[in-house]
Protein backbone atom coordinates (compact mmCIF):
# COMPACT_ATOMS: atom_id res chain seq x y z
CA UNK A 1 0.00 0.00 0.00
CA UNK A 2 1.60 3.42 -0.92
CA UNK A 3 1.01 6.74 0.94
CA UNK A 4 -1.51 7.54 -1.80
CA UNK A 5 -3.81 5.00 -0.36
CA UNK A 6 -3.49 5.89 3.36
CA UNK A 7 -6.53 7.14 4.68
CA UNK A 8 -7.23 11.02 4.14
CA UNK A 9 -7.30 13.76 6.41
CA UNK A 10 -10.74 16.26 5.92
CA UNK A 11 -9.10 19.50 5.36
CA UNK A 12 -8.22 21.88 7.75
CA UNK A 13 -7.16 19.03 10.56
CA UNK A 14 -3.32 19.31 10.07
CA UNK A 15 -1.14 16.42 9.78
CA UNK A 16 1.00 16.11 13.12
CA UNK A 17 3.92 14.60 14.64
CA UNK A 18 5.62 14.14 11.33
CA UNK A 19 9.29 13.51 13.15
CA UNK A 20 8.38 9.99 14.40
CA UNK A 21 8.88 8.58 10.82
CA UNK A 22 12.14 10.45 10.06
CA UNK A 23 13.80 10.25 13.69
CA UNK A 24 15.95 8.10 14.62
CA UNK A 25 15.26 6.45 18.17
CA UNK A 26 17.18 7.50 21.63
CA UNK A 27 17.13 3.78 22.58
CA UNK A 28 19.70 1.80 20.77
CA UNK A 29 17.62 -0.56 18.27
CA UNK A 30 19.10 -3.78 19.33
CA UNK A 31 18.06 -2.77 23.00
CA UNK A 32 14.85 -2.27 21.89
CA UNK A 33 14.75 -4.60 20.03
CA UNK A 34 15.32 -7.20 23.04
CA UNK A 35 13.48 -5.24 25.30
CA UNK A 36 10.27 -5.91 23.32
CA UNK A 37 11.02 -9.82 22.90
CA UNK A 38 11.56 -9.82 26.39
CA UNK A 39 7.94 -8.10 26.78
CA UNK A 40 4.12 -10.17 26.68
CA UNK A 41 3.42 -10.60 23.90
CA UNK A 42 0.39 -8.16 22.31
CA UNK A 43 -2.98 -9.91 21.91
CA UNK A 44 -4.55 -10.35 18.74
CA UNK A 45 -6.55 -7.32 18.97
CA UNK A 46 -3.62 -4.95 19.68
CA UNK A 47 -1.53 -6.84 16.64
CA UNK A 48 -4.68 -5.70 14.11
CA UNK A 49 -4.49 -2.27 15.48
CA UNK A 50 -0.88 -2.17 14.75
CA UNK A 51 -0.61 -3.93 11.53
CA UNK A 52 -3.43 -1.79 10.24
CA UNK A 53 -2.04 1.70 11.59
CA UNK A 54 1.14 0.68 10.03
CA UNK A 55 -0.79 0.80 6.31
CA UNK A 56 -3.49 2.91 6.45
CA UNK A 57 -2.42 5.63 8.87
CA UNK A 58 -0.10 8.66 7.88
CA UNK A 59 2.54 9.02 11.02
CA UNK A 60 2.61 5.36 12.37
CA UNK A 61 5.47 5.88 14.21
CA UNK A 62 3.34 7.56 16.57
CA UNK A 63 1.54 5.08 17.80
CA UNK A 64 2.96 4.06 21.23
CA UNK A 65 3.58 0.30 20.09
CA UNK A 66 4.41 -2.89 21.48
CA UNK A 67 6.65 -2.15 24.71
CA UNK A 68 5.48 1.45 25.93
CA UNK A 69 1.36 -0.06 25.75
CA UNK A 70 2.59 -2.85 27.57
CA UNK A 71 4.45 0.03 29.94
CA UNK A 72 1.02 1.91 29.96
CA UNK A 73 -1.05 -0.96 30.97
CA UNK A 74 1.26 -1.87 33.69
CA UNK A 75 0.74 1.40 35.18
CA UNK A 76 -2.55 1.66 34.85
CA UNK A 77 -2.89 -1.41 36.49
CA UNK A 78 -0.26 -0.40 39.22
CA UNK A 79 -2.41 2.34 40.31
CA UNK A 80 -5.96 0.21 40.19
CA UNK A 81 -7.00 2.77 38.06
CA UNK A 82 -10.73 2.89 37.27
CA UNK A 83 -10.64 6.28 35.72
CA UNK A 84 -8.00 7.26 32.83
CA UNK A 85 -7.75 10.23 30.51
CA UNK A 86 -5.91 9.84 27.42
CA UNK A 87 -5.28 12.88 25.15
CA UNK A 88 -4.31 12.02 21.73
CA UNK A 89 -5.80 8.82 20.17
CA UNK A 90 -4.24 8.28 16.90
CA UNK A 91 -5.10 4.77 15.76
CA UNK A 92 -6.47 3.85 19.52
CA UNK A 93 -3.26 1.63 20.11
CA UNK A 94 -2.27 2.89 23.46
CA UNK A 95 -6.38 3.07 24.67
CA UNK A 96 -6.44 -0.35 23.93
CA UNK A 97 -3.47 -1.37 25.72
CA UNK A 98 -4.18 0.68 28.84
CA UNK A 99 -7.78 -1.18 29.10
CA UNK A 100 -6.19 -4.26 29.62
CA UNK A 101 -5.01 -2.98 33.03
CA UNK A 102 -8.42 -1.55 34.02
CA UNK A 103 -9.52 -2.21 37.28
CA UNK A 104 -13.12 -4.12 37.44
CA UNK A 105 -15.59 -1.60 35.76
CA UNK A 106 -12.79 0.78 35.01
CA UNK A 107 -13.10 3.14 31.64
CA UNK A 108 -10.84 5.21 29.27
CA UNK A 109 -11.94 8.68 27.74
CA UNK A 110 -9.60 9.32 25.09
CA UNK A 111 -9.48 12.85 23.33
CA UNK A 112 -9.13 13.21 19.86
CA UNK A 113 -8.69 16.19 17.21
CA UNK A 114 -8.82 14.02 14.28
CA UNK A 115 -11.96 12.72 12.94
CA UNK A 116 -10.17 10.15 10.60
CA UNK A 117 -8.08 8.90 13.70
CA UNK A 118 -11.18 9.17 15.82
CA UNK A 119 -13.03 6.53 13.71
CA UNK A 120 -10.31 4.58 12.97
CA UNK A 121 -10.15 4.15 16.54
CA UNK A 122 -13.60 3.66 17.19
CA UNK A 123 -13.77 0.84 14.39
CA UNK A 124 -10.66 -1.21 16.37
CA UNK A 125 -12.30 -0.30 19.59
CA UNK A 126 -15.86 -2.01 19.00
CA UNK A 127 -14.31 -4.58 17.55
CA UNK A 128 -11.84 -5.55 20.65
CA UNK A 129 -12.83 -6.56 24.23
CA UNK A 130 -13.24 -3.47 25.34
CA UNK A 131 -16.05 -1.92 23.43
CA UNK A 132 -17.88 -0.71 26.41
CA UNK A 133 -14.86 0.23 28.02
CA UNK A 134 -13.93 3.13 26.18
CA UNK A 135 -15.23 6.45 24.91
CA UNK A 136 -13.50 8.56 21.73
CA UNK A 137 -14.26 12.24 22.00
CA UNK A 138 -13.59 13.89 18.96
CA UNK A 139 -12.68 17.83 19.43
CA UNK A 140 -9.78 20.13 20.33
CA UNK A 141 -8.62 18.64 23.48
CA UNK A 142 -8.30 22.04 25.13
CA UNK A 143 -12.09 22.19 24.26
CA UNK A 144 -13.05 18.96 25.71
CA UNK A 145 -11.05 18.72 28.94
CA UNK A 146 -12.83 21.28 30.90
CA UNK A 147 -16.41 19.29 30.41
CA UNK A 148 -14.40 16.18 32.16
CA UNK A 149 -15.01 17.08 35.87
CA UNK A 150 -12.80 13.79 36.79
CA UNK A 151 -10.83 13.20 39.02
CA UNK A 152 -8.61 10.62 37.21
CA UNK A 153 -6.58 7.47 38.31
CA UNK A 154 -3.83 7.95 35.15
CA UNK A 155 -3.91 10.40 32.53
CA UNK A 156 -1.73 9.84 29.57
CA UNK A 157 -0.57 12.88 27.48
CA UNK A 158 0.44 12.59 24.21
CA UNK A 159 -0.95 14.93 21.38
CA UNK A 160 0.14 18.59 20.13
CA UNK A 161 3.60 19.25 21.92
CA UNK A 162 2.79 22.75 22.06
CA UNK A 163 0.00 22.63 24.77
CA UNK A 164 1.62 19.88 27.10
CA UNK A 165 2.34 22.47 29.64
CA UNK A 166 -1.78 23.18 29.37
CA UNK A 167 -2.96 19.70 29.41
CA UNK A 168 -0.22 19.28 32.39
CA UNK A 169 -1.78 21.62 34.40
CA UNK A 170 -5.53 20.63 33.44
CA UNK A 171 -4.55 17.22 34.43
CA UNK A 172 -3.02 18.07 37.84
CA UNK A 173 -6.34 19.90 38.32
CA UNK A 174 -8.28 16.13 38.07
CA UNK A 175 -5.64 14.22 38.98
CA UNK A 176 -6.82 11.37 41.96
CA UNK A 177 -5.07 11.97 45.12
CA UNK A 178 -2.95 8.67 44.15
CA UNK A 179 -3.25 9.08 40.58
CA UNK A 180 -0.24 9.76 37.68
CA UNK A 181 0.66 11.80 34.97
CA UNK A 182 2.38 10.70 31.98
CA UNK A 183 3.76 12.40 29.44
CA UNK A 184 5.19 11.00 25.76
CA UNK A 185 7.74 12.20 23.96
CA UNK A 186 9.78 13.76 26.40
CA UNK A 187 13.10 13.40 25.21
CA UNK A 188 11.67 13.91 21.59
CA UNK A 189 14.64 11.48 19.81
CA UNK A 190 17.29 13.47 21.27
CA UNK A 191 16.60 16.77 20.49
CA UNK A 192 16.09 18.09 23.57
CA UNK A 193 19.78 17.69 24.06
CA UNK A 194 20.79 19.32 20.79
CA UNK A 195 21.15 22.98 21.82
CA UNK A 196 21.13 23.42 18.01
CA UNK A 197 17.53 22.68 17.86
CA UNK A 198 14.85 25.65 18.39
CA UNK A 199 12.05 24.43 16.44
CA UNK A 200 8.72 25.16 17.63
CA UNK A 201 8.26 21.18 19.55
CA UNK A 202 11.18 21.35 20.71
CA UNK A 203 11.23 23.99 22.56
CA UNK A 204 7.62 23.64 23.94
CA UNK A 205 8.95 20.02 25.08
CA UNK A 206 11.91 21.58 26.59
CA UNK A 207 9.65 24.22 28.66
CA UNK A 208 7.30 21.56 29.91
CA UNK A 209 10.18 19.26 31.53
CA UNK A 210 11.76 22.27 32.95
CA UNK A 211 8.29 23.24 34.35
CA UNK A 212 7.59 19.58 35.34
CA UNK A 213 11.33 19.28 37.13
CA UNK A 214 11.10 22.20 39.05
CA UNK A 215 6.85 21.71 40.26
CA UNK A 216 7.03 21.94 44.28
CA UNK A 217 3.72 20.54 43.78
CA UNK A 218 4.75 17.03 41.54
CA UNK A 219 7.32 14.23 42.25
CA UNK A 220 8.24 13.15 38.51
CA UNK A 221 10.78 10.79 36.66
CA UNK A 222 12.44 11.35 33.40
CA UNK A 223 12.62 7.80 31.91
CA UNK A 224 14.49 6.45 28.39
CA UNK A 225 11.40 4.53 27.96
CA UNK A 226 11.15 4.62 24.12
CA UNK A 227 10.94 8.68 23.56
CA UNK A 228 11.04 9.55 26.78
CA UNK A 229 7.56 8.91 29.48
CA UNK A 230 7.99 11.48 32.57
CA UNK A 231 5.46 10.49 35.27
CA UNK A 232 4.06 12.62 37.15
CA UNK A 233 2.42 12.11 41.05
CA UNK A 234 1.42 14.81 43.33
CA UNK A 235 3.91 16.01 46.13
CA UNK A 236 1.06 16.02 48.72
C1 LIG B 1 1.26 10.83 18.99
S1 LIG B 1 -0.37 10.61 18.41
C2 LIG B 1 -1.12 9.64 19.68
C3 LIG B 1 -0.68 8.22 19.64
C4 LIG B 1 -1.52 7.29 20.48
N1 LIG B 1 -1.47 7.66 21.88
C5 LIG B 1 -1.08 5.87 20.26
O1 LIG B 1 -0.15 5.43 20.91
O2 LIG B 1 -1.59 5.18 19.38
C6 LIG B 1 -1.06 12.20 18.69
C7 LIG B 1 -2.53 12.33 18.36
O3 LIG B 1 -3.00 13.56 18.93
C8 LIG B 1 -3.92 14.13 18.05
N2 LIG B 1 -3.97 15.58 18.35
C9 LIG B 1 -3.12 16.55 17.92
N3 LIG B 1 -3.51 17.74 18.40
C10 LIG B 1 -4.61 17.52 19.16
C11 LIG B 1 -5.47 18.36 19.92
N4 LIG B 1 -5.27 19.68 19.99
N5 LIG B 1 -6.52 17.80 20.57
C12 LIG B 1 -6.73 16.44 20.50
N6 LIG B 1 -5.96 15.60 19.78
C13 LIG B 1 -4.90 16.12 19.13
C14 LIG B 1 -3.36 13.81 16.67
O4 LIG B 1 -4.37 13.92 15.67
C15 LIG B 1 -2.84 12.40 16.87
O5 LIG B 1 -3.81 11.44 16.53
Amino acid sequence: MGADDRIRRPAGVARTGSYHDSMPAIVDPAVEAYAEAHTTAPPAHLERVATETRSMLSDPGMMVGRLEGRFLELLVFAVGATSVLEIGTFGGYSSLAMAAGLAPGGSIVTCEIDPVHAEFARRHIAASPYADRIEVVVGPALRTLPTLPGPFDLVFIDADKGSYPAYYESALERLAPRGLIVADNTLWYGRILDPGDRSVDTEALRAFNEKVASDPRVVAVQTTVRDGVTIIRRAD
